[in-house]
């Protein structure tokens, strides 16, 4: 990729573990802001302003959207496989003292033009058995982790969470969720490019630099399972929710602005790649996301602005994938630096938050409501982009029943 780019050397990224190192991680805020000046998301490229809902739809927003495919997360093929949904097990179980019913599901996605690679996506969906009707669903990107593998335990100090697990709250509204795993589509690794959903449309072939990278090969793989939620009667489609912590963070940000069938999205500490803006000097850097072990999530193109160009040069940043979203309600969620650290950039993420505003308020909606940054544990939820920082680590564990109060504003309790 390098030697199509024309680069010979990139830009070490930021340092976590050496404070002497001369690319020590940035975590003081004097020196967070190299490059203050956002690229603004009314201001088309002819320099015009937008000012109307029509031309944001019209002109800007697909201007925004291409300089994202060529740059940043890279196209996704004009045409991809069908996928076929299979559902190999059904389960009648309790979670908690709710009956649900447990779908497993593949979907196999259609390899005749490459059958050296084999694609089969990974999904549960699981729906309350009393719902009489199609029910709205939380869709979250599950990790796996190896067998018998062990969460680190929680520092001391910081409380074991105890109540009701996600999927509870979200049963207790009357609601479905499911569980996505998006290795299942696309390897978490560079050497994966090769192979899966990418591998697959690319007939075993390196990468283009505008080619989709992970993150987009996720996205799509969510919006695979949408379609078979259009199609699975106990599932209300147009009401469908997503949420992914940190690489799936980013993961869930990107399905979400890229796909307007999607009705809600929980971003959780998704950081740099995610909502954090890229011009921010704090925590992890576009140069880290351009190194060995993340470049695969991003487009090739995207290892330039570690190479020659800097974060400076990027034609759009993080507040404009959050504006791509609008005017649906869009949740960025963070935890505690003192518990979290720094490396995601809580503030760099509230500040990409805030500059989505505009956007949102052009289309009739109502922005964060401030632009100071805001106590730890303090909801921002009144208006259609929401914030917190819970008191906790990496995780979304703590902000869901906030993420749950402001999503009750578009989509209702189920009976
Ligand atoms: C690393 C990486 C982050 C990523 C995180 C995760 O810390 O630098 O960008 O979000 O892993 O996915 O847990």
């Amino acid at each position: 990729m390098m030697e199509l780019l024309h680069i010979t050397l990139l830009r070490p990224g930021a340092n976590p573990n050496d404070p002497q190192a001369p690319n020590a991680v940035n975590y003081d805020e004097s020196k967070a802001n190299p490059y203050p000046k956002l690229p603004d998301p009314l201001v088309a490229k002819n320099g015009k302003r937008v000012t109307t809902a029509r031309v944001w739809w019209t002109r800007r927003r697909p201007e925004i959207v291409e300089d994202f495919d060529r740059e940043i997360y890279g196209r996704v093929p004009k045409v991809t496989p069908k996928v076929k949904w299979e559902v190999t097990a059904t389960t009648r179980e309790l979670n908690g003292d709710v009956p649900v019913v447990t779908k497993k599901l593949i979907g196999h996605v259609d390899n005749s033009s490459y059958p050296l690679i084999s694609v089969d996506i990974q999904l549960t969906l699981t729906t309350p058995a009393r719902a009489n009707g199609p029910v709205p669903v939380m869709m979250e990107f599950g990790f796996v982790f190896p067998p018998g593998f062990r969460p680190p335990a929680p520092p001391p100090g910081v409380p074991v969470a105890t109540g009701p697990t996600w999927q509870q709250q979200v049963l207790a509204k009357g609601w479905g969720y499911a569980v996505i795993i998006p290795t299942s589509v696309q390897a978490d690794n560079g050497a994966g490019l090769t192979h899966g959903i990418i591998g697959l449309c690319n007939k075993g072939q390196p990468r283009e630099p505008d080619d989709w990278g992970a993150l987009r090969a996720w996205a799509w793989g969510a919006s695979r399972a949408l379609d078979y939620f259009e199609t699975d009667k106990s599932v209300d489609a147009k009401q469908v929710g997503l949420e992914g912590l940190s690489r799936y963070g980013k993961a869930t940000l990107v399905a979400f602005a890229y796909d307007r069938r999607f009705r809600i999205a929980f971003v959780g500490s998704s950081g740099e790649g995610g909502a954090k803006l890229h011009r921010r000097n704090f925590g992890e850097l576009v140069e880290n996301v351009a190194g060995t072990g993340e470049y695969h999530w991003m487009a090739g193109n995207f290892l330039k602005y570690a190479g020659p160009l800097t974060p400076q040069d990027l034609p759009v940043d993080s507040h404009e994938l959050i504006a791509l979203c609008a005017p649906r309600p869009v949740f960025i969620s963070a935890g505690s630096p003192k518990v979290e650290g720094g490396w995601v950039d809580q503030r760099g993420m509230f500040m990409a938050a805030v500059a989505a505003g505009p956007v949102y308020r052009l289309l009739g909606k109502k922005e964060l409501g401030t632009t100071e940054f805001p106590p730890l544990e303090t909801p921002l939820i009144e208006g259609d982009i929401a914030f917190r920082q819970h008191g906790g680590g990496h995780t979304t564990g703590p902000n869901w029943p906030t993420f749950l109060a402001f999503a009750g504003r578009y989509i209702k309790v189920w009976a």
